[in-house]
């Protein structure tokens, strides 16, 4: 089987982190999207050392001019094939709506709904030059239920739910597919500055959605898996 070509975007720490590295254990050439550089070159070595080949590109998902030339780069590292993106670059806050204002509101949005179809747009071409393209959608558990607190977030993920769902239509002729994943409370930095007591010792691990994410992508051709609650 040739080199698997993946992209990962939120991939200097956490879910997107573990995930690069399990795919880099399967040899794959990974591009690591994320805005902090150092973190990427210190992956990239990490992904080297576990047998794949880590490609840094430092790109704000949010960001459409930066999301083209991000996926210009990866593409030309990739010689024009990628056979997974994993759209996981996200944010997460908790503030109550009367205490909101539009910029909390829509950085949420940019980043966890825009990321995700910026990033796709700008993929496409390489996934359908794929023989076996996969796109992953990291949702959450907050994409299916609404939490306190959580309106931009819930909406965020809900959003990007629906965009998964038609993509998958529009791509299943395609050879392309589609897999929301839904995640509950997972051990990462995310929680670092938001306000609660969170027990971060029942979480999941993020190399358990890393696991989930590989088994689905390795699942045999014609046994599709559409969502996946974690
Ligand atoms: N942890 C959980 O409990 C949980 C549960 C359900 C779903 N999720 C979802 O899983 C995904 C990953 O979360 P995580 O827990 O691993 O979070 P995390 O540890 O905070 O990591 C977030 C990642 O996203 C990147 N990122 C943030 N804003 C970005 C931007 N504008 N452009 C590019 N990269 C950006 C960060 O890198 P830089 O800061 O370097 O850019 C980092 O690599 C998110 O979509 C989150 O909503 C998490």
């Amino acid at each position: 089987m040739s080199q698997l070509k993946v992209m990962v975007t939120g991939a200097s720490r956490g879910i997107g982190r573990a995930i690069a590295l399990r795919f880099a254990r399967e040899g794959a050439q990974v591009v690591i999207a994320a805005r902090t550089a150092s973190a990427l070159d210190e992956l990239a070595k990490e992904i080297d050392a576990a047998g794949g080949d880590g490609v840094p590109c430092q790109m704000n998902v949010a960001d459409l001019g930066n999301v083209e030339a991000g996926l210009y780069r990866a593409l030309e590292a990739t010689d024009g094939v990628l056979d997974v993106l994993v759209n996981n670059a996200g944010v997460f806050a908790i503030k109550p709506i009367e205490e909101m204002r539009a910029g909390d509101f829509t950085r949420i949005i940019d980043v966890n709904l825009n990321g995700p179809f910026f990033c796709t747009l700008e993929a496409i071409s390489g996934l359908l030059a794929s023989e076996r393209g996969h796109v992953f959608n990291i949702s959450s558990v907050a994409g299916k239920q609404g939490f306190e607190g959580s309106t931009a977030y819930c909406a965020s993920k809900y959003g990007l739910r629906g965009f998964g769902d038609a993509l998958r239509l529009e791509l299943a002729d395609k050879g392309v597919r589609v897999t929301t994943v839904y995640p509950k409370a997972t051990d990462t930095s995310i929680f670092d500055d938001v306000p609660g007591d969170w027990d971060r010792s029942t979480m999941d691990k993020p190399e358990d959605i890393a696991e989930i994410v590989w088994q689905t992508y390795n699942a045999p051709a014609g046994a599709d898996v559409d969502d996946v609650d974690v």
